[in-house]
């Protein structure tokens, strides 16, 4: 399975983000990138698209969740703009799973990878119980809706690295483990609480690293990416 990094562009406008792009020189390495709400929201789909014709691949996080007829035709739109990567609240139930990967499928076949979102890292055993009202074990949970996420055809999880081994043993080896979290050793873990850097996360069975502000914020982000690639691929 491939393995890569990805770097988070949490950043709130298109200028920002290609001056972010433009420093890594032109005809080397094309990074894997993720796309999030903040970015997505506020520039539409011409940012996905002018990223995408810079020959990046393209990780589109907008975390899907609705009914199904609704989440499949939203899927069939992002899959026309040829990215490599969506996902969805495996919340959204096998169902609304089944009908965005129908969406998500081209006619000639091909569709970008479908990774569910399980429980969110900022939601804790506390708000599970007492207003989700479910009573099963935060690691139960997750493990039940990755396995719901696997037997629906999707191709993996967002996970912490910390749980990617357990999803790997749950639900297959080939089943894929993107994770955040990342930070390199002796780093600034911000308000990420649980993390690994990137070489444990290679161990762990990640499958992608998602890794932003260690890269976005570093005053040389082409050096910071290329650390964390040959920290994580070895
Ligand atoms: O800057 P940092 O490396 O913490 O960025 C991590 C990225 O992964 C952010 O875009 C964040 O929204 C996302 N993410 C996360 N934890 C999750 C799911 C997504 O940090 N559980």
């Amino acid at each position: 399975m491939a393995k890569d990094v990805i770097i988070a562009l949490d950043f709130p406008t298109r200028e920002e983000t290609l001056r972010f792009l433009d420093r890594f020189p032109a005809g080397e390495e094309k990074p894997f990138v993720k796309i999030g709400m903040e970015l997505y929201y506020a520039e539409g789909p011409s940012v996905v698209r002018e990223i995408k014709a810079r020959g990046h691949r393209i990780f589109l996080d907008l975390k899907l969740h609705d009914i199904p007829n609704t989440v499949k035709r939203a899927m069939a739109v992002l899959s026309g703009l040829d990215v490599d990567m969506v996902n969805l609240h495996a919340a959204g139930t096998s169902a609304m799973m089944r009908a965005a990967l129908e969406g998500l499928t081209r006619p000639d076949g091909t569709r970008p990878l479908l990774i569910a979102v399980t429980q969110l890292t900022s939601t804790d055993a506390e708000a599970l119980k007492n207003e989700l009202l479910i009573d099963t074990p935060m690691a139960e949970t997750v493990l039940s809706y990755a396995r719901n996420a696997a037997a629906s055809g999707l191709d993996g999880v967002v996970c912490s690295p910390l749980e990617a081994a357990l999803v790997k043993e749950r639900c297959g080896a080939g089943f894929c483990t993107v994770t955040p979290g990342v930070r390199f050793a002796g780093g600034d873990a911000g308000d990420q609480k649980r993390v690994m850097t990137p070489e444990q996360a290679a161990k762990n069975g990640c499958d992608y690293i998602v890794m932003g502000r260690p890269i976005t914020k570093d005053p040389d982000p082409v050096e910071a990416y290329r650390r964390a690639v040959s920290e994580f691929l070895g």
